[in-house]
């Protein structure tokens, strides 16, 4: 441990280290430490370091500005920032909540937002280039995870897609136990994730589990946002020198720029540099070790036993309009402290300092980055997610176990309710009350059920997409094979309920109609949910917007309201063709009704009704194709939307790289990260 320390940079603090704590805390973590006895070596030689510095990222950026609206005119964020970040160097992005940091994270990886514009230029080895998969890595402050894997599990099936297929499965394995005993998480191996549901890792575990997500690679270039929040003081420790010492481990010289709430004087020592911003200005750049010499020459000393990273922070926080207290400042207000410190920076032989590096590194040309790295396989990409998402569904009672102890309960009360329905001229109106409510109730139960666990797993896709874990195809394939099982089982059982005690169109032909009509029914919903859920992601509009859409499709479907009896224009035209109900309650009417014969009416006596008399003139249904025919469309549109989901997604990766450039073409950009999967 001593020797970790020893390697680390040595940055200002107020305080001389006390080595003795920093062991104390080991013992009290019980952190495993698998290169303990490793020789770390703070200096190799110059040759060595030079291959590593070439086989690195070194990224710049040069007056970047990023903006966004604010009513007609445009709010700044972050202020033509300077600064670089070098291979082997952990860049620390420090500075009150609200002031830029997640916003300059999110522009060095590519990652802004769609209402943002930014300007300024973004190289990498002197390039603007773009970086391949498992190249850069970002873990962000929203942990989306399955909620049901445990730890390990979740590290096991990301190293499966992750990795080449060229490692061996125990290689995986291995690779995974070990990044997470890495992180300390030796004892929540086989604890959950947990979610709203149930609790599981807490929230400083979470964040643990979301690095070794994003390590298990081992990228050249590292994106942490607040990657100890969450953590006491001795984990923020331990978690941020496994990372800083990640580079002095397995000799890749990674590039680590890792934004921090409040590190502890510990953690301030392992920083090579700092980037202080307040409200998106540079108060500091620089090495984080004389950050402290900067603030004393301003007429900020730090006081004595006191955490440098506090100290500055407490200077630059304008949140609580205060005057610098005595003896941090020279009792001035902390607006006029930012102007001191900011004017001074940019007057410094360190900011000039930085300026020139920079502009010599994008004159100069380190070489390009390695563009491709071997990730699993596209087909082994898919198993693994058919596996990984059925467990998850397999674990998660809320989705689909809880839908069929619903949907079962619903089929009880109307097996019931209709039960033995019989063939009298009553009956007609029964049963078609009977499957067109049925119907209509798993609509909306589905959507209920559904929509939050497709939008948990959407999280998931998001996060692992935007590190180019996998594709848009793969993870569509995942979903849709590792989900039929479950849709089956939920059209199996309540179907089976409502056909035995109504005493529906007896025939096993016809059981296993109803059975793929209510399959396909809740697959049809389940479709459209993934196409408004990737265009709205977000619970209530995503809710309102399918529960809307089905709504008007069960109005026109046909029951409610008899086809020829719709209004023309619109209703009829195109809508009722478009609504995927319609085909669900034509081809279960066939079904139901084709081959079968009803008792006469009042008025005709013992005249009996053939069935297909009572499909032509009472649900006046079109006659002219067989009901399989309706079930295929039912299975076409299923297609359809499933692919218009692949559609819209690809197509949103490729406009948002598009947008940006038309924003702002005079800048020159680096805004996209190239996926590895990117054909997926
Ligand atoms: N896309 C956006 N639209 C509008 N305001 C934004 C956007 N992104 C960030 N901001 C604002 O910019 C400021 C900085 O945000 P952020 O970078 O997240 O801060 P930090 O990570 O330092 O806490 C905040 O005031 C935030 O509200
Ligand atoms: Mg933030």
């Amino acid at each position: 441990m001593t020797s970790l320390l020893h390697s680390q940079p040595k940055a200002g603090y107020c305080e001389p280290n006390n080595s003795s704590r920093v062991i104390q805390l080991q013992t009290n973590l019980d952190f495993i430490n698998p290169f303990e006895n490793e020789a770390v070596k703070p200096t190799e030689s110059s040759k060595d370091s030079q291959r590593m510095m070439d086989e690195g990222v070194l990224m710049t950026w040069e007056d970047l500005w990023v903006t966004v609206p604010n009513g007609k005119n445009r709010k700044p964020i972050l202020q033509g920032l300077t600064g670089y970040a070098k291979p082997g160097q952990l860049l620390a992005i420090m500075g009150p909540s609200g002031c830029g940091k997640t916003t300059l994270l999110d522009a060095l990886a590519g990652r802004l937002g769609s209402n943002t514009k930014q300007t300024g230029k973004i190289l990498i080895n002197g390039h603007k280039q773009a970086l391949a998969y498992g190249t850069s890595a970002y873990v962000t402050q929203d942990d989306a995870m399955l909620s049901t894997l445990t730890a390990r599990e979740a590290l096991y099936y990301s190293s499966l897609l992750q990795l080449p297929d060229s490692m061996s499965i125990e290689e995986k394995k291995d690779r995974a136990d070990f990044t997470l005993r890495e992180m300390g998480l030796q004892d929540a191996i086989n604890t959950r994730v947990g979610g709203w549901t149930s609790k599981g890792l807490s929230g400083g575990q979470k964040r643990r589990l979301s690095i070794c997500i994003e390590i298990l690679t081992r990228p050249r270039l590292l994106f942490l946002d607040e990657p100890t929040s969450g953590l006491d003081s001795a984990a923020s420790y331990y978690v941020m020198s496994r990372i800083a010492s990640l580079n002095l481990r397995d000799g890749i010289q990674r590039t680590i720029v890792a934004s921090i709430h409040q590190p502890s004087s510990e953690v301030f020592q392992l920083f090579h540099n700092l980037c202080l911003l307040s409200c998106g200005e540079t108060v500091y750049f620089g090495p984080a070790s004389s950050a402290n010499e900067f603030f004393a020459s301003n007429g900020f000393p730090c006081p004595t036993l006191y955490n440098p990273s506090d100290h500055f922070l407490r200077i630059i926080n304008t949140d609580f309009e205060q005057d610098v207290e005595e003896g941090l400042g020279k009792g001035v207000n902390t607006e006029e402290a930012i102007n001191v410190l900011v004017k001074s920076y940019l007057s410094s032989e360190t900011h000039k300092q930085i300026q020139k590096e920079v502009e010599e590194i994008s004159e100069s040309d380190s070489g390009a980055i390695e563009k491709k790295r071997i990730h699993a396989a596209f087909f082994n990409q898919c198993f693994i997610l058919i596996r990984r998402s059925s467990l998850h569904m397999y674990r998660d009672i809320s989705n689909y176990w809880l839908r069929l102890a619903v949907y079962a309960a619903i089929a009880l009360s109307l097996g019931t309710i209709f039960y033995d329905i019989g063939s009298s001229y009553g009956s007609i109106q029964a049963r078609g009350s009977l499957l067109t409510f049925f119907i209509s109730v798993l609509t909306f139960i589905t959507l209920i059920g559904g929509f939050p666990p497709f939008l948990e797993e959407m999280k998931v896709f998001k996060r692992e997409r935007l590190n180019g874990h996998y594709g848009v195809t793969a993870f569509l394939i995942g979903n849709t094979f590792s989900a039929v099982p479950y849709m089956l089982l939920i059209s199996l059982i309540p179907g089976l309920i409502v056909y035995y005690l109504s005493g529906l169109h007896k025939g096993l032909e016809h059981f296993l109609y109803l059975i793929a009509v209510l399959f396909a029914t809740v697959m049809s919903v389940e479709s459209l949910m993934m196409v408004v859920g990737c265009i709205f992601p977000n619970f209530i509009m995503g809710m309102i917007i399918v529960g809307g859409i089905q709504g008007v499709m069960i109005l026109i479907g046909g029951f409610y309201r008899l086809p020829n009896d719709l209004p023309k224009p619109f209703w009829r035209y195109p809508l009722y063709y478009i609504s995927f109900h319609k085909y669900a309650f034509q081809g279960l009417f066939k079904n139901e009704f084709e081959g079968l014969t009803f008792g006469g009416d009042q008025y005709g006596g013992n005249k009996t009704i053939s069935g297909r008399d009572i499909l032509t003139n009472t649900w006046q249904m079109e006659m002219g194709h067989s009901k399989w025919a309706d079930l295929a469309i039912l299975l076409g549109m299923i297609v359809l939307y499933r692919l218009l989901f692949l559609a819209i997604s690809k197509s949103k990766e490729k406009a948002k790289p598009m947008v940006a450039a038309f924003r702002c073409p005079q800048a020159k950009l680096f805004t996209t990260v190239t996926r590895g999967n990117e054909q997926n």
